[in-house]
């Protein structure tokens, strides 16, 4: 495996690689949901690139920049493992030099869920991401489920701006005790990594709950509320929504996402399940 950490570099390495190239952007500090997109990468295109980059514009000043785990050596061996071809590492003067202005905004998608508390996140999800499709230039890119607000902000942002990259998702991994496999589960001590249960445990209780025929999203929600806030961790919120415009529903149809953002201590948790008619 290679490692490449200049844009010109991978630029020169995208120009004469095999096609279809794929390429899946992470921040490292890579678990088992990373490494089903690598795999998925791995077994879908003739090369494949994964990159890791703390991206600073996607975190807000009193968010965790400084703190995020960064497992560099561990994410390189599995990467060298997964038979990846190249690592893309670049620094964030690479990506943010002196004198950068600017920015993508996906509009009305990103101003709800996620968008609420973390005003500035989809702006600069939405930045990278693009600057990391015109460095690699992939035919397809791989991202999870976990993040459904996020693809679906970058699927957006691929339409809209007519990029020729197709995007690919995979399904939430998660531990063995229902939890969804994040970076930030690191943070959590052991009584804390007991209430971030309650997170997928409120969304199996949902999807129950709509199983036996509750269509009201209001009930919905106020189940989930209650299942967190007995496990005393802070909901920031809890949604019961349209999969794609993310509006808010009231008797649910053929199908909602059900998604929530919690904390826990000083970690903020996300978790998300569909929920449809079968
Ligand atoms: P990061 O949190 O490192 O996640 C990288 C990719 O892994 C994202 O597509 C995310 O949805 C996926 N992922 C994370 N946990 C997962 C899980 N438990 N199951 C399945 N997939 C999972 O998301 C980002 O980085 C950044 O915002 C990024 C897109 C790289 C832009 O900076």
């Amino acid at each position: 495996m290679r490692t490449i950490q200049t844009v010109k570099e991978m630029k020169a390495w995208s120009a004469q690689a095999r096609r279809p190239l794929g390429l899946v952007p992470t921040m490292g500090c890579l678990h088992e949901g990373h490494m089903s997109l690598v795999r998925k990468c791995r077994s879908a295109c003739r090369s494949s690139a994964v990159s890791v980059f703390v991206n600073p514009a996607q975190f807000g000043p009193s968010e965790d920049l400084n703190g995020y785990p960064r497992t560099l050596e561990s994410d390189r061996k599995k990467l060298e493992d997964a038979g990846v071809d190249v690592l893309f590492l670049p620094g964030p003067g690479e990506i943010y030099p002196p004198g950068y202005k600017t920015y993508v905004n996906v509009e009305d998608i990103t101003s709800r869920l996620c968008g609420k508390s973390r005003p500035q996140f989809f702006r600069g999800v939405a930045t990278v991401v693009l600057k990391l499709f015109n460095i690699a230039r992939p035919d397809l890119a791989f991202f999870g489920e976990k993040d459904w607000q996020q693809l679906e902000t970058l699927r957006t942002m691929a339409r809209d701006l007519d990029l020729d990259v197709t995007i690919e998702s995979l399904p939430i991994v998660r531990e063995a005790d229902g939890l969804a496999m994040s970076s930030r589960n690191v943070y959590l001590s052991p009584e804390q990594r007991e209430s971030a249960l309650s997170l997928s445990r409120s969304l199996s209780a949902a999807r129950e709950m709509f199983r036996q025929g509750e269509r009201s999203a209001e009930k919905i929600r106020a189940r989930i509320r209650e299942i967190v806030e007995k496990q005393s961790a802070r909901i920031d919120y809890v949604s019961v929504c349209d999969p794609r415009t993310f509006v808010e529903q009231e008797k649910i149809g053929e199908k909602a996402l059900v998604a929530l953002a919690v904390w826990v201590g000083t970690t903020r948790l996300i978790d998300n399940c569909l929920i449809e008619r079968t």
